[in-house]
C-alpha cells in the first residue's frame, strides 16, 4: 500500500515535470514555420485545410490546432504556416507532400521625366491601346497605398474587368475605386500606405497622368505611370519592421487567383534556395498560370554577388539614372563653388553662414570619429547654433535642426544619388567634402552658402547606380542576373501623406523623390503590362525576352565611384519599351522548361512532382544543364583554376518568330567587356516562313586568359534588317 502512495506520487511528479516541460517548449521554442507543398492537388476530394490539419495533429499529437496553425495557402498553391518546435519542424520536414519547412524571415522594402527618358513619350503621342489597357490588371505587393492619391483617380474609368476575381478588404479607413479595384493586407491593420513606398511603386507603373507635380517647385512636369488607364491591386505585406515571408506568400496566394496579370514587388533580402524563397516559389506558381513577376534587385551594390531575385522565372530589375539630375550647389567664403547633390528646395538666397565642422562642435567627452560623424550625444548646441554643420556622414541630417544649424554640408556615401533633405543641405563626393575641410582648416573665418536645387540635364545617363546589387548569380550560376536596368534614381512619383518624404521632416506631401531598385522595378513593370495591352496572349517568357532583347546596349563603364559596371550590374542593358513592342524573334519558356531546369539543378522527381503538380522525370535525356534553359542571356561560370587555360562551352537556343512571317536573320557577334571571346554560331542564317516557328542554334564560346576581376562579354544580334535581337553573353571566373 505504502509502496503504491509512493509509485503514485511519483507519477504525479513525473507527470507534473513533464507537463511543466512541455509548457516549457511551448513558451520558449516554438516559432513560426511555413510549411510549402508545391502546386494544388487537383483531385476533387482535396482539401488542402483539412490536410494542414492533419499533418499537424500527425506531428504534435494535438487535438486544437488554434494556437498552431497560423495560416493556410490554399488557392494558388499549397502550404501553411504553424508555430512548431525543433523537433516538430524536422518532423513535418520528412512527411510525403512536403517540399521545404523554413523560417518566416523578415524581408525588406528595397518619376516625371523617367518615361520620356525611355522613349515612351506622351507628347509624341505614343502607341497605345486604351481598352487592351484599361482590362489590365497590375497586382503591387509592397507596404501599401493611398487610395486618395490623384494617381489612382478613377476619373473615366470604367467598371473592373470581368476577369476580376478579387476583393477590396483594405480594412480600416480604406475605399477601392474603379482605378484601385483591389485591396487586401496580411500585416498591421489595413492596406493603408504608411510612409510612401507602395504609393510611390504602385504610381510608377500604373498611376494616372497627373499635370503639374513637383516637390516643392523641383521637377516639375506630369508625372504619370507606364500603363495609365491599367488597373491596380494593392496587397499590404509590410510593417515598419519589415515585410514577413508567411505575409508575402499570401499575397502571391490571393493576387494569381484574384486574376491579376502581373506583380510587380520591390521587396528582396533572402538568399535562400529557391524552395525556401517566398519570392521565388510565389514567383513560380504565377509563371505557372502565365503570369509575370517583376522583381528589383536590391539595394545592396556595388558588390558582386549582391543581387537576390535569382530564379529564371523572375525578371530582376537594377537602377540607373536618367538625365534629369538635382545639384545643389555649395560657395565657399573663398569663391570656390562645390558640386554637390541633394533635394533641396529651401532657398537661403545665397547668403553665407559660418561653417562649423562636427569635429569641432562636439564636447570633450567625444572622440574624433563620432563627432565627426555629427552624432546627436555629440553636439554642444552653442557652437552649432546659427551655423552651416559639417558632417562626415548623412546622419547629421537627422539632429542638424535641434541643435539650431541653419544647414548641413555631409560627405555622402552615395554621391550618385540626390535625397530629400529636411533643411537646407548638400551631399558632397570625397574630393569636394577633403577641399571643403581643408578650406575650413584654412580659413579665419570659414563660411558657406548652400543653395537651392538646380535641376540639369545630365548626358552621362544611363549609368547604373551605385547602390544597385550586382552579380553573379549565386544559385544558378550559369543565369546572368539583373536581366536589365531601369530608371530608378531620383524619381518623383505618388507619395503618402502619412509619411515623412525624409527623416526627421515635419512636411507632408502627396508626391516626392525616391532611389532605389524599387523604383526601377515597377518601371518594367509598366514596360511588361504596356506589351501585354498589345499582345494578350504572350507568356512571361516572351514578354521578358522582348524586354530583354530590345534593351539600349549600355557599354561597361570603368571608375564609376571606384568600380567597373559590366552586365553583373546592368544584364542585358537598359529597358527601351517602343522596340520592346516589335522584338521580332523571342526566346520562349514553358513551365516544363523551367522544371528541366531545376533537373540540372539537382532537384529531384520527387520534390519537382510536389512543386509542378505534374508527373517528373528527371532523366538525362530532358535534364537541361542551367547554361542551356532557353534563356534571352547566356551565361558561364568557368570553374578551372587555371584561369590561362583554354575553354570551349557551348549554349543551346531556340527562337520563335512574333515577327514578319518570311524572315531571314543573321547573327552577327559585336566584342563587349574583358578578355576576347571566340563566339561562332550555327547555323549562322536562320529562316522563318510563319509566324509561331521556331528554329534552333548552337553558340560555341572559345576563350582563354580570362580576366579574374571582371567578366567577359560579347553581343550575340539576330538581324533581319528591321529587327536587332541582342543577347549578352557572359563568361567569369
Ligand atoms: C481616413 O484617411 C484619410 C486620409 O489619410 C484621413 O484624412 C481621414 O481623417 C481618415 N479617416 C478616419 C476616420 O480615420
Ligand atoms: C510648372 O508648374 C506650374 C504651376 O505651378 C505650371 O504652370 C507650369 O506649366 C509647370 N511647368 C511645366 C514644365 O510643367
Ligand atoms: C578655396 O579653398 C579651397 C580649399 O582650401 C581651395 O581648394 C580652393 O582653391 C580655394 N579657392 C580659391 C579661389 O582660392
Ligand atoms: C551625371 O551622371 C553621372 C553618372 O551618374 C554622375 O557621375 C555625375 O555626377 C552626374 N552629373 C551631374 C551634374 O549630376
Ligand atoms: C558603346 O561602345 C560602342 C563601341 O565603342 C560605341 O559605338 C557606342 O556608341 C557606345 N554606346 C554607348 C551608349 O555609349
Ligand atoms: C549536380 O550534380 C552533378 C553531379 O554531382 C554536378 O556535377 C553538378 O555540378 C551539379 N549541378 C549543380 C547545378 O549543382
Ligand atoms: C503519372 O504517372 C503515373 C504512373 O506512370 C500514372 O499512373 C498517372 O496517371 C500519371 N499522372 C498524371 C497526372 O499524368
Ligand atoms: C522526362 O522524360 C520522361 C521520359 O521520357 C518523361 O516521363 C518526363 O515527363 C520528362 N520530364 C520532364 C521534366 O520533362
Ligand atoms: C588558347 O587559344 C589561343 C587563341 O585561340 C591560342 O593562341 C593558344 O594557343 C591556346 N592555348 C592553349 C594552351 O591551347
Amino acid at each position: 500500500m505504502a509502496k503504491l502512495a509512493a509509485y503514485s506520487f511519483l507519477l504525479s511528479c513525473l507527470l507534473v515535470v513533464f507537463l511543466c516541460s512541455i509548457s516549457a517548449v511551448t513558451d520558449e521554442d516554438k516559432k513560426e514555420y511555413i510549411v510549402y507543398m508545391g502546386s494544388l492537388s487537383s483531385r476533387a476530394d482535396y482539401t488542402p485545410m483539412s490536410h494542414h490539419m492533419s499533418i499537424l495533429q500527425e506531428v504534435t499529437g494535438e487535438s486544437s490546432m488554434e494556437d498552431r496553425l497560423v495560416r493556410s495557402y490554399t488557392r494558388s498553391f499549397n502550404g501553411f504556416v504553424a508555430r512548431l518546435t525543433k523537433a516538430e519542424r524536422d518532423k513535418v520536414a520528412k512527411m510525403e507532400g512536403v517540399v521545404s519547412v523554413f523560417t518566416n524571415k523578415k524581408l525588406q522594402l528595397h518619376t516625371t521625366m523617367s518615361w520620356d527618358f525611355m522613349g515612351l513619350k506622351e507628347e509624341q503621342k505614343t502607341k497605345r491601346n486604351p481598352t487592351m489597357e484599361s482590362d489590365t490588371i497590375i497586382g503591387v505587393i509592397d507596404g501599401g497605398i493611398t487610395p486618395e492619391s490623384q494617381s489612382f483617380s478613377d476619373k473615366g474609368f470604367g467598371p473592373p474587368p470581368k476577369k476580376w476575381k478579387g476583393v477590396c478588404s483594405g480594412g480600416k479607413n480604406f475605399t477601392c475605386n474603379n482605378k484601385l479595384i483591389g485591396a487586401r493586407y496580411y500585416t498591421g491593420e489595413g492596406t493603408r500606405d504608411p510612409d510612401g513606398h507602395g504609393t510611390h511603386t504602385a504610381s510608377i507603373a500604373a498611376g494616372n497622368a497627373v499635370p503639374d507635380i513637383s516637390f516643392f517647385g523641383l521637377g516639375n512636369g506630369t508625372v504619370r505611370g507606364g500603363v495609365p488607364a491599367a488597373r491596380i491591386a494593392a496587397y499590404n505585406v509590410c510593417t515598419d519592421k519589415g515585410c514577413p515571408s508567411d505575409a508575402i506568400l499570401s499575397a502571391f496566394d490571393d493576387a494569381i487567383a484574384d486574376g491579376v496579370d502581373l506583380i510587380t514587388i520591390s521587396i528582396g533580402g533572402v538568399r535562400r534556395p529557391f524552395e525556401s524563397d517566398p519570392i521565388a516559389i510565389g514567383a513560380f506558381h504565377a509563371m505557372a498560370k502565365g503570369i509575370l513577376t517583376v522583381n528589383s534587385a536590391g539595394n545592396n551594390g556595388p558588390f558582386e554577388l549582391s543581387v537576390t531575385a535569382l530564379a529564371p522565372w523572375i525578371l530582376c530589375v537594377a537602377a540607373s539614372t536618367t538625365n534629369r539630375g538635382f545639384v545643389t550647389k555649395v560657395i565657399l567664403g573663398n569663391g570656390t563653388t562645390l558640386v554637390g547633390k541633394s533635394v533641396n528646395p529651401f532657398d537661403l538666397k545665397g547668403k553665407k553662414y559660418p561653417l562649423v565642422y562636427g569635429k569641432s562642435a562636439a564636447s570633450s567627452k567625444c572622440d574624433a570619429e563620432t563627432a565627426g560623424l555629427c552624432d546627436p550625444s555629440c553636439l554642444e548646441k552653442s557652437r552649432v547654433e546659427g551655423k552651416i554643420l559639417v558632417c562626415d556622414d548623412a546622419n547629421g541630417l537627422k539632429t542638424a535642426k535641434s541643435v539650431g544649424a541653419i544647414a548641413v554640408i555631409f560627405h555622402s556615401p552615395i554621391p550618385d544619388v540626390a535625397v530629400v533633405v529636411p533643411l537646407p543641405a548638400s551631399g558632397l563626393g570625397m574630393e569636394d567634402f577633403e577641399s571643403l575641410v581643408s578650406y575650413i582648416e584654412s580659413a579665419d573665418s570659414p563660411q558657406a552658402a548652400v543653395l537651392k536645387t538646380e535641376t540639369v540635364f545630365n548626358r552621362t545617363a544611363p549609368v547604373v547606380a551605385y547602390f544597385s546589387s550586382c552579380g553573379p548569380n549565386a544559385l544558378a550560376r550559369d543565369i546572368l542576373k539583373p536581366d536589365i536596368t531601369a530608371p530608378g534614381v531620383e524619381i518623383l512619383a505618388a507619395y503618402s501623406p502619412d509619411g515623412e518624404p525624409s527623416k526627421h521632416d515635419p512636411r507632408r506631401v502627396k508626391y516626392s523623390v525616391l532611389s532605389g531598385t524599387s523604383m526601377a522595378c515597377p518601371h518594367i513593370a509598366g514596360v511588361a503590362a504596356y506589351i501585354k495591352t498589345f499582345y494578350p496572349k504572350w507568356s512571361p517568357s516572351m514578354i521578358q525576352s522582348a524586354i530583354m532583347t530590345t534593351a539600349w546596349l549600355v557599354n561597361a563603364t570603368d571608375k564609376i565611384l571606384g568600380r567597373t559596371s559590366t552586365e553583373f550590374g546592368y544584364g542585358a542593358g537598359h529597358v527601351n519599351p517602343i522596340a520592346a513592342l516589335n522584338p521580332g524573334l523571342v526566346y520562349e519558356l514553358e513551365k516544363a522548361d523551367h522544371i528541366a531546369f531545376l533537373c540540372g539543378m539537382n532537384y529531384t522527381s520527387d520534390v519537382l512532382k510536389v512543386i509542378s503538380g505534374e508527373n517528373v522525370t528527371c532523366s538525362e535525356k530532358n535534364e537541361t544543364l542551367p547554361r542551356n534553359l532557353n534563356y534571352p542571356s547566356m551565361t558561364y561560370m568557368y570553374l578551372d583554376s587555371d584561369t590561362d587555360s583554354n575553354f570551349t562551352v557551348t549554349f543551346d537556343r531556340t527562337l520563335t518568330n512574333v515577327g514578319t512571317p518570311s524572315s531571314t536573320y543573321k547573327s552577327t557577334v559585336v566584342a563587349g567587356y574583358g578578355s576576347k571571346l571566340s563566339v561562332s554560331v550555327t547555323p549562322s542564317v536562320l529562316s522563318f516562313k510563319t509566324v509561331n516557328e521556331k528554329q534552333s542554334f548552337r553558340v560555341t564560346v572559345i576563350g582563354g586568359n580570362l580576366d579574374e576581376q571582371v567578366p567577359s562579354s560579347a553581343n550575340l544580334i539576330w538581324s533581319d534588317g528591321t529587327h536587332n535581337v541582342r543577347s549578352p553573353i557572359v563568361v567569369y571566373a
